[in-house]
């Protein structure tokens, strides 16, 4: 199995004149080709910020990030921005959702982003292909704001896979949405890792999300205490 993401010994430490938190403290892990990968812990564990100093969004403060073996904070922010356009995806609580796009021009644009013809035709098929994917092939046309919240969850979902990236890194995924509305979205994240093979990190503070993923990441004070495959997971 190839490793699609490495963390060496990363540390994030948030420094003002009074006080100092050190929200990663020496985190390393590897990510695999094809793992769905849960995060758990308590509140203010060090979750996001994971997630954060993984996909370079936020630098780390000591440590090393490979992302398909390519050391993130070795180079510039320019590189950050190529490696998070090209071989990654994000799903986040709050959809992320431009208001004043349809669904398919949300979908567009990673697409557009990594293209030198972001007016093509064969995007459009594309991205209309990833929204019929999530089930709303006939909500194109729509604008965030005339969807609901899970359907707006699965636009950020046709948004953050259209590109094929080699993760896809998701916040609490179903964090905003009611049970039933959170169990669909899961089973399409879970069809999206089976079928589709695209390998996912997710942090959440759902049972039901963690018991379907492959692995499990315990944090407690910006460690993680626990890695474990999980043996619980149905087939
Ligand atoms: N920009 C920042 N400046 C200062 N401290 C920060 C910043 N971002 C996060 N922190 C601190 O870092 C720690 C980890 O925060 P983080 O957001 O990663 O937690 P989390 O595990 O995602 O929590 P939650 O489950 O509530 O989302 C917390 O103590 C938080 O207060
Ligand atoms: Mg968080």
């Amino acid at each position: 199995m190839g490793r699609v993401l490495e963390a060496r010994g990363i540390w994030k430490v948030y420094e003002t004149s009074a006080t100092r938190v050190e929200a990663l403290r020496d985190v390393s892990v590897e990510i695999n080709e094809g793992e769905m990968v849960a995060v758990m812990g308590p509140s203010g564990c060090g979750k996001t910020t994971l997630l954060n100093c993984l996909s370079g969004l936020d630098e780390v403060t000591l440590g090393e990030v490979l992302v398909e073996d390519v050391s993130i904070f070795e180079g510039d922010d320019a590189l950050r921005t190529k490696v998070r356009r090209e071989q990654l995806g994000f799903i986040f609580q709050s959809f992320n959702l431009i208001p004043v796009l349809t669904a398919l021009e949300n979908v567009e644009i990673p697409l557009q982003l990594n293209s030198a013809e972001p007016n093509s035709k064969k995007i459009r098929e594309k991205a209309l292909s990833a929204l019929e994917k999530v089930g709303l092939k006939n909500w194109a046309s729509h604008k965030p704001a005339e969807l609901s919240g899970g359907q707006q969850q699965r636009v950020t979902i046709a948004r953050a896979y259209v590109h094929e990236p080699g993760l896809l890194l998701a916040d609490e995924p179903t964090g905003n949405l009611d049970t039933e509305t959170g169990n669909k979205i899961l089973d399409l994240l879970v069809e999206l890792n089976r079928e589709l093979k695209i390998t996912m990190l997710i942090v959440t503070h759902d049972v039901r999300v963690s018991k379907r993923c492959s692995r499990i990441l315990e944090m407690r004070d910006g460690r993680i205490f626990r890695d474990s495959k999980n043996f619980t997971e149905e087939e």
